[in-house]
C-alpha cells in the first residue's frame, strides 16, 4: 500500500508521524512510503535518513494523495482537499474537536484518531497519549529548573548550604507521575494533588508526598473513583477542602507543575490569582494544560509571563520541544495500531469493527462522523 507522511504545518509542531526506524518496518512489509521533503528535518530525521531506509521523497501534494495518511495532527482545512475520497488518515484527529471531525467526514475521509484509544493492556503499546504526556511531564520539571534562579538540591558548600526546591505537583496522571520522578532526580522536595485515590500509592513509592483530601460523603468518593481511569469533575465540597490545602502548598512552593485534565472539559482551576501572589518571587508555575484553558487563572496559553513575579509558563504542545524521542515513540504508537488495520502486503485498510480499539479511535467512515460517545 502507498503510505503519505506529510510535513506538520500546525504552529509550533515539530514531530513527524513516520520516522526512519518506523518506516524500515513498514518497507519490511511491502508498504511503499512517500514522506514529505522536511517531515523529519525538526525531529533529527533528514530526508536523507528516509532515504536511506527506501523511502521516497516526495512534495505535500503526493504525501497526501496516497491511500493512507499517516499524521501527527488532523490535516487542516487547507490540506484536506489534497486528500483522496477514501482514503484514510491516522494521527491526533482530536475526538472532541466536532468541526474537525465534520470536515473529515465532509471530505469522505476514514479517520483514526490515536487519543481515543482505550486505557488497556492491550491497547497501551499505541497509547499516545500516555507516551506524548510522559515527554510533557519531563520537558515540564526542565523548563521549570531553566527558568528557576536557584537550584532543585539541597547543597551543602563552602559558601553556605543552598535548601533544596520545594515542587508541587497538580493531577498525577502519566505526565505528573513522570514530573514527580524527574523533579526527584534533580533532588527537589515534592508533594501531589489529584483527585484519584489510586495514586497515593503511586506518588509515595515515588518518593513524593500526597496532599491527603480526605473524601466525606458517598457523591465525593464515587466521583473520584472516575470512569475508565479518567477523572470526573469533583462535587464542589470536596474541590473546596482540595483548593485550601493545595493554597497552603502553593504558597510555600518554589515549582509548580499543573497537569490536571478531565478529558472533553476545560481544565480545572486549582491555582487562583491569589495563590499566584501568594508564592515567592523568582517561583515558577508550568501549566501543562494550557492548551484546555489552564489549571492556573493567569496562564496565557502559548505564552510564558511573569505575574506578581512569578514565572507562568503556558507552553501548549511540550512533546513538540523533544520532538526527536516524542516522534519516536509516537510513530512506534501508529506502527502498533497499523498492525489491527492494515495486514502484510494489504492492498486496502481494514476497518475490523469487533476490535475494540479500532471500533473506538474510528472517528469519520463513508462521509459519516462514527465516534462513539
Ligand atoms: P489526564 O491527562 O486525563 O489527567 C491528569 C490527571 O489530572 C489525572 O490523574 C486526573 O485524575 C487529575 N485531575 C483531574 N482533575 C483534578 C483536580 N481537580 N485536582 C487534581 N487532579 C485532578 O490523565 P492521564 O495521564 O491520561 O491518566 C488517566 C488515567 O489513566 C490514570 O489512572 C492512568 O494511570 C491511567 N492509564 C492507564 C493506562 C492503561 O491501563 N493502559 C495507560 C495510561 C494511563
Amino acid at each position: 500500500m502507498l503510505i503519505g507522511v506529510p510535513l506538520e504545518t500546525a504552529d509550533g509542531e515539530t514531530r513527524v508521524a513516520v520516522t526512519p526506524e518506523t518506516v524500515k518496518k513498514l518497507r519490511a512489509q511491502c508498504h511503499q512510503l512517500f514522506v514529505q521533503s522536511g517531515a523529519g528535518a525538526a525531529a533529527a530525521a533528514p530526508d536523507e535518513a528516509y532515504r536511506a531506509v527506501g523511502a521516497e521523497i516526495v512534495d505535500a501534494q503526493a504525501a497526501f494523495g496516497c491511500d493512507l495518511v499517516l499524521k501527527v495532527r488532523s490535516p487542516s482545512a487547507d490540506e484536506l482537499p489534497l486528500m483522496k475520497r477514501g482514503a484514510t488518515v491516522v494521527g491526533m484527529l482530536n475526538p472532541f474537536d466536532r468541526e474537525g471531525l465534520e470536515r473529515l467526514a465532509a471530505a469522505g475521509v476514514t479517520g483514526f484518531a490515536l487519543e481515543a484509544a482505550p486505557r488497556t493492556t492491550r491497547a497501551q503499546s499505541m497509547d499516545v497519549l500516555s507516551s506524548q504526556a510522559n515527554i510533557a511531564g519531563y520537558k515540564a520539571v526542565i523548563i521549570a529548573a531553566d527558568r528557576y534562579q536557584k537550584f532543585f538540591p539541597m547543597l551543602m558548600t563552602a559558601a553556605g548550604t543552598v535548601k533544596a526546591a520545594r515542587v508541587v505537583i497538580l493531577g498525577v496522571g502519566v505526565a505528573g507521575l513522570q514530573a514527580i520522578a524527574t523533579a526527584k532526580r534533580l533532588g527537589a522536595v515534592i508533594e501531589a494533588s489529584d483527585v484519584r485515590p489510586s495514586v497515593k500509592e503511586q506518588v509515595e513509592s515515588l518518593g513524593a508526598k500526597f496532599i491527603d483530601v480526605p473524601y466525606e460523603t458517598a457523591e465525593e468518593k464515587e466521583a473520584a473513583e472516575g470512569v475508565g481511569g479518567y477523572a470526573r469533575p469533583m462535587p464542589e465540597s470536596w474541590l473546596a477542602r482540595q483548593h485550601a490545602e493545595v493554597a497552603k502548598r502553593v504558597a510555600a512552593a518554589d515549582v509548580v507543575i499543573s497537569t490536571a485534565l478531565i478529558p472533553g472539559r476545560p481544565a480545572p482551576k486549582l491555582v487562583s490569582a491569589e495563590m499566584v501572589q501568594s508564592m515567592k518571587p523568582g517561583s515558577v508555575i508550568v501549566d501543562l494544560a494550557a492548551a484546555n484553558g489552564g489549571n492556573c487563572a493567569l496562564t496565557v496559553p502559548g505564552q510564558t509571563v511573569v505575574q506578581h513575579g512569578v514565572t507562568i509558563v503556558g507552553e501548549t504542545n511540550l512533546p513538540a520541544l523533544l520532538a526527536a524521542d516524542a516522534s519516536a515513540l509516537y510513530a512506534r504508537n501508529v506502527l502498533d495500531f497499523l498492525k489491527l488495520v492494515l495486514p502484510k502486503d494489504a492492498a486496502a485498510v481494514n476497518v475490523p469493527l469487533d476490535d475494540d480499539i479500532v471500533a473506538a479511535c474510528l472517528m469519520t467512515r463513508n462521509g459519516q462522523i462514527t465516534r462513539k460517545g
